[in-house]
């Protein structure tokens, strides 16, 4: 059984990974410091606390387990934050990234899979995005993003660490069990704000913007489910190890929806009517951003299964019975 170490394994996205990654067999490992995530959501596999500024702690992990691989998940992920405190995302996106990786070669650990974003290429230049596409963020949590993808191709040529760099559009959903989902303080994301509208868990959701060049006026998003990540960690990782290889995919599901559409099909699938209300555009917020997962599909031979139906239904199931 290969011991996998999840970094941010109790997070929302890395703890559907973990319990994907023990279905096919691998002994998944998490270490996660807890500031955003919950023992909750991982109580059924090995657990490390600690944080990845701490080589100490991390070299003690790679002497107590024998890991053939690392999977990357800890980072601060709002936008809005990060325009307002850049440097907390430097330091916890880049830094502690570095430490990291400095430990992983030290203790000879070959494979790194790195959650990277949508949010590298800043306003795009084509209908959809795919690899080749420009980078330029338009916000420091991007620029932190980048700045490890870089870190990354020299650190390959240097000390041959691989690593596959996965750019995540916006992850949505929640397991089909019920039993783990997302869970951010505060929530930023669209459809678990206007999930808790709908549980009258808030008074009302704002719609940032309704003068972008779109059909609607509102933002336009590629909502890609989180087991459909999950299950691409797992291709990229075989597919790195069969290869030794590095490479980089964008993972979304190639379709589109505004803000607005995700409001009536929230209120069509929850049976239950809530308030909107219009907010000025926010920084750093591009108009429309699909991806064009092509590579991933003829590379990796993944394909996503979850539709935006079943997106918004696991994430009901999850609001309404949360355990966290
Ligand atoms: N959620 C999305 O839509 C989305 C989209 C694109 C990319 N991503 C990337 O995916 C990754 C996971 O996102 P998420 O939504 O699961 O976030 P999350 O906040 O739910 O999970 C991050 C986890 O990392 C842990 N963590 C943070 N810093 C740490 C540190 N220094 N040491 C140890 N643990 C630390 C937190 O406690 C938390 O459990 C992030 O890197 C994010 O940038 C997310």
């Amino acid at each position: 059984m290969k011991n996998i170490l999840v970094v941010g394994g109790a997070g929302y996205i890395g703890s559907h990974v973990v319990k994907m990654l023990d279905q096919k067999g691998y002994c998944p490992i998490v270490f996660d410091n807890l500031s955003k995530g919950h023992l909750a959501a991982v109580q059924s596999y090995p657990f490390e606390q600690g944080d990845i500024r701490d080589r100490e702690r991390l070299n003690e992990i790679f002497c107590k387990y024998k890991i053939e691989a690392v999977m990357h998940f800890a980072a601060f992920i709002e936008v809005a934050e990060s325009i307002q405190s850049p440097s907390k995302y430097y330091h916890n996106n880049v830094e502690n990234v570095l430490h990291l990786l400095d430990c992983m070669v030290e203790n000879h650990i070959p494979y790194f899979v790195f959650s990277s974003t949508a949010a590298t290429f800043g306003e795009p230049v084509q209908k959809k995005i795919d690899e080749t596409h420009p980078q330029h963020p338009c916000n420091p949590y991007g620029n932190t993003k980048l700045i490890v993808e870089k870190m990354l191709k020299d650190f390959e040529k240097a000390y041959g660490l691989k690593s596959t760099v996965l750019r995540y559009f916006n992850a949505a959903g929640a397991d089909d069990s019920g039993e783990i989902g997302e869970s951010h303080t505060p929530e930023t994301h669209l459809i678990p704000i206007v999930l808790q509208a709908a549980a009258k868990k808030r008074p009302n959701v704002k719609i940032f913007g309704t003068d972008y060049p779109t059909k609607d006026g509102s933002c336009i998003r590629d909502f890609i489910h989180v087991n459909d990540l999950s299950q691409a960690h797992i291709l990229a990782l075989e597919k790195m190890e069969q290869e030794n290889k590095s490479d980089q995919f964008n993972l979304g599901s190639g379709n589109g929806f505004s803000v607005l559409e995700i409001i009536e099909k929230t209120k069509q699938i929850t049976g239950v009517d809530f308030k909107v209300e219009t907010a000025p555009r926010r920084k750093g917020d591009p108009a429309i951003l699909i991806a064009d997962s092509t590579k991933a599909k003829n590379v990796l031979g993944w394909s996503p299964r979850y539709s935006l139906t079943r997106i918004i239904e696991t994430a009901w199931n999850w609001e309404k019975n949360r355990k966290y």
